[in-house]
């Protein structure tokens, strides 16, 4: 029933009755205004004097100021002062000027939030982590939760209280413009980093955020990664099983396991319904399905969306009502207050019960509460000296090293020698924009290289790496500083041709230049024919080429990728992104990352791992019909090599028949046959033989990133509890069927059969 409120005496998953006590005592004393201005969020612009100061420096317009926290009780503010980075003594001014206002007008914390997906998105001296996307190719829980936790304590250092993150989208269409802002395609894959990422944000106790952590906010709830259109922000469609098994798995996890306190909905619809219209998933699948008593916070301006974009709604007033009574707690309207007058206006006139209003007030209160801002409205950069430190630096390295994937490397081409002359080419090389992607020092990214001192783009690094007189530059495609990002200047290839006389390899630097979001939209997946033609160029001049592709989406390249000797696809991995490809290809350090996109080859061909059998039909069949049907692809989710060899052996299950309630362990040897320490992923897939519903080909069940000295075997064991192995069928029930399984681990396989049925009563395989 729409405008049903969640029953407020139900146990939460992890709720404190002290909390619940105050919540109920602060929640008791306040008016309906109070309570509608807790609902509503601005961006920080809406309280800017333009007037003052130049065009990167904020300065605050007092009466807009007052007029939202005392008229309006606004109490909440997100987004980044003067939409560039800030110092983080400028963040505290600006924060703690919010809150010094609000807690005088309304003796409740503001709550302040902004975007912080791979560090400090938006401070100067902060750290910035490689992107989601790099995290998941490393294929190394750790490195989610540490990349998370400096994130934490870093924004905390400005007084940020609430990240938007981690972004649990499945990336599963890589013309999407923020295929890189979540961990790649798969659904556990993105459960387990997310989770972690949940973790190192918040800390271990979810219900007292420490001084040193912060609430995180996945995002975006739902099935924002597979708009139809290939465009951000537009339709999905997705099948119940899809729905439940794969895009609700990260928010199961990060709910279940890591106890998330709040979330964002996607800015698209799925299957018709706007996802801030969809009761079903705001309300029952999240709120009363799990007993989650966190908050639910809209994407920028998506209210408004439902009437003027979406048409679900004739209007604003009605577009409230139906996102309130949909389930969400607060509107992040960014630039208007009219929100809370029509919202007042909604619960006198009957159309959202105050139940609801309560209930959203309670979330947020809740929230509020947990995260520590009643007892510590403020932090400041004083009381945390490691803000920026080395080690938070090395350990951005240390990501980056792991997230860097070696895809092609013919006559061992790579490690470079030292001495090796080389030809450093490309649009990408020069530039920490391109290294770094959107979201960093600006939304768009394009501010990147403005601020950047003891950085070091590629060039640069290699230049350090490889020394000076080794080490030349030309060029040949650059960008059109101040245009769009696609735009690229008339390219000028006959010097780069020229100077390759004098190198003994080219390393060509080429993908995309930054953006985010909408703006990053696409007409042609292709690679540009500007970097194309550079490519072929230099080939016909017969050095071996290392292409180094540093793109938020895999850009396709079928057609230079065979002039290549080596390519490596660095993907965005951040400031020291440089450094570490440079280290790499020197061969100090092994590369150990695996793709986490099925990377494409031809643009009527994009497909993901887990597609289903007819979608691969490699043998003809007979007579006149005599087709196939093939999956093509340029790399496989997965993929990724490095210069040692990793033998595998011993692949063993421990029982060849099981029941729905057994666990499995599976184990695997690997060896390190190189000359190298390195490390490898081991990645356990499943694929169901038969099922009553088409079955994925093969399903990504579990991994573990391994440490092997040269010689070195391990033997990684896993265990895998049988209901793992079920699947969602059409009425969206989860169902495992007796039969055949087959076990997958690098190159080798073994079988198992499910002796029994299970079918679930319960939404979410609840034992
Ligand atoms: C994006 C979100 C982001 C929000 C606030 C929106 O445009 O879709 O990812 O959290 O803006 O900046």
């Amino acid at each position: 029933m729409a405008g049903a409120t969640v029953s407020a005496t139900a146990p939460a998953i992890f709720s404190d009755p002290a909390i619940e006590a105050r919540v109920d005592s602060i929640v008791s004393r306040m008016s309906l205004d109070d309570k509608v201005g807790q609902m509503c969020q601005l961006t920080v612009e809406r309280l800017r004097d333009f007037s003052k100061g130049t065009p990167d420096v904020f300065h605050f317009d007092e009466a807009l100021l007052d007029s939202a926290v005392v008229r309006y009780r606004v109490g909440s503010v997100l987004n980044v002062p003067a939409d560039v980075a800030q110092t983080p003594e400028e963040w505290n001014r600006v924060i703690g000027h919010i809150q010094d206002a609000t807690l005088a007008a309304q003796g409740i914390p503001s709550v302040y939030g902004v975007d912080q997906m791979h560090g400090t998105t938006y401070t100067l001296g902060g750290t910035l982590f490689p992107q989601q996307v790099n995290i998941g190719a490393s294929f190394n829980r750790q490195l989610a939760r540490r990349a998370a936790e400096i994130c934490a304590y870093e924004s905390k250092a400005c007084g940020i209280p609430w990240i938007f993150a981690p972004v649990a989208d499945l990336g599963r269409d890589c013309r999407w413009s923020r295929m890189w802002e979540n961990y790649g395609e798969d659904c556990y894959l993105n459960a387990q980093m997310a989770t972690e990422a949940v973790r190192g944000l918040q800390g271990s106790d979810p219900n007292h955020i420490g001084p040193n952590n912060a609430a995180a906010c996945m995002k975006h709830y739902m099935g924002y990664g597979v708009p139809v259109s290939g465009k951000d922000r537009t339709p999905a469609v997705i099948s119940p099983s899809d729905l439940r098994e794969k895009h609700f798995a990260p928010y199961l996890d990060m709910v279940r396991r890591g106890n998330a306190l709040s979330v964002m909905i996607s800015s698209s619809s799925i299957n018709g319904t706007p996802t801030h219209a969809n009761y079903d998933l705001i309300t029952r699948w999240l709120k009363e399905d799990l007993n989650w008593d966190g908050m639910v916070v809209t994407d920028w301006g998506d209210i408004d969306f439902l009437w003027n974009r979406d048409r679900v709604a004739a209007n604003k007033k009605d577009a409230i009502a139906l996102a309130i009574n949909a389930g969400i707690d607060m509107s992040m309207d960014p630039f208007d207050t009219q929100f809370c007058t029509l919202l007042k206006e909604l619960v006198a006139e009957g159309r959202v019960p105050m139940e609801r209003i309560d209930d959203a007030v309670r979330r947020i209160i809740r929230f509020k509460l947990r995260a520590g801002l009643f007892d510590r409205p403020m932090t400041v950069r004083a009381d945390y000296p490691d803000f920026g430190s080395k080690q938070h630096k090395a350990d951005a390295l240390e990501a980056a090293l792991q997230s860097i994937v070696l895809l092609k490397n013919d006559n061992a081409t790579l490690p470079l020698k030292k001495g090796t002359r080389i030809l450093v080419t490309g649009p990408n090389a020069n530039s920490m924009r391109t290294l770094n992607g959107g979201w960093s020092y600006s939304w768009q990214g394009h501010r990147a290289d403005d601020f950047l001192p003891g950085r070091n783009t590629i060039l640069e690094a290699l230049t350090n790496e490889f020394g000076k007189k080794n080490v030349s530059y030309v060029p040949g495609v650059t960008y059109k500083q101040g245009g769009l990002w696609w735009e690229e200047n008339e390219p000028d290839i006959a010097p780069a041709v020229k100077a390759a006389a004098d190198a003994d390899v080219i390393v060509a630097c080429i993908g995309e230049n930054s953006y985010a979001e909408t703006p990053g939209n696409l007409t042609d997946l292709t690679l540009s024919a500007s970097q194309r033609q550079l490519v072929k160029e230099l080939a016909v001049t017969g050095k071996p080429i290392v292409l180094v592709l540093t793109e938020g989406r895999p850009r396709i390249i079928a057609d230079i990728e065979p002039l290549a000797s080596a390519v490596v696809d660095a993907i965005l991995p951040g400031d020291f992104g440089g450094d570490a490809l440079a280290r790499l290809l020197a061969g100090r350090s092994d590369f150990s990352a695996k793709l986490p996109f099925t990377y494409p080859k031809e643009i009527n061909s994009i497909t993901t791992y887990d597609y289903k059998p007819s979608e691969h039909i490699g043998k003809e069949m007979e007579g006149a019909y005599n087709y196939n049907a093939l999956v093509s692809q340029q790399w496989p989710f997965g993929y990724g090599l490095s210069y040692n060899k990793y033998d595998y052996s011993d692949f063993h299950i421990d029982r060849d028949k099981f029941a729905p309630g057994d666990t499995l362990t599976l184990s695997v040897t690997v060896t390190n046959r190189g000359s190298m320490p390195g490390m490898e992923p081991v990645l356990l897939f499943s694929r169901d033989m038969v099922a009553s519903v088409t079955p994925d080909i093969r399903r990504l069940r579990t991994f573990e990133k391994v440490s092997l000295k040269p010689g070195e075997s391990k033997t990684v064991t896993f265990r895998l509890p049988a209901s793992d192995l079920a699947f969602v069928d059409a009425a969206g029930r989860w169902l495992l069927e007796p039969g055949e399984f087959s076990f997958m681990c690098g190159p080798l396989s073994t079988q198992a059969t499910c002796t029994a049925p299970r079918r679930w009563d319960t939404p979410n395989r609840e034992p």
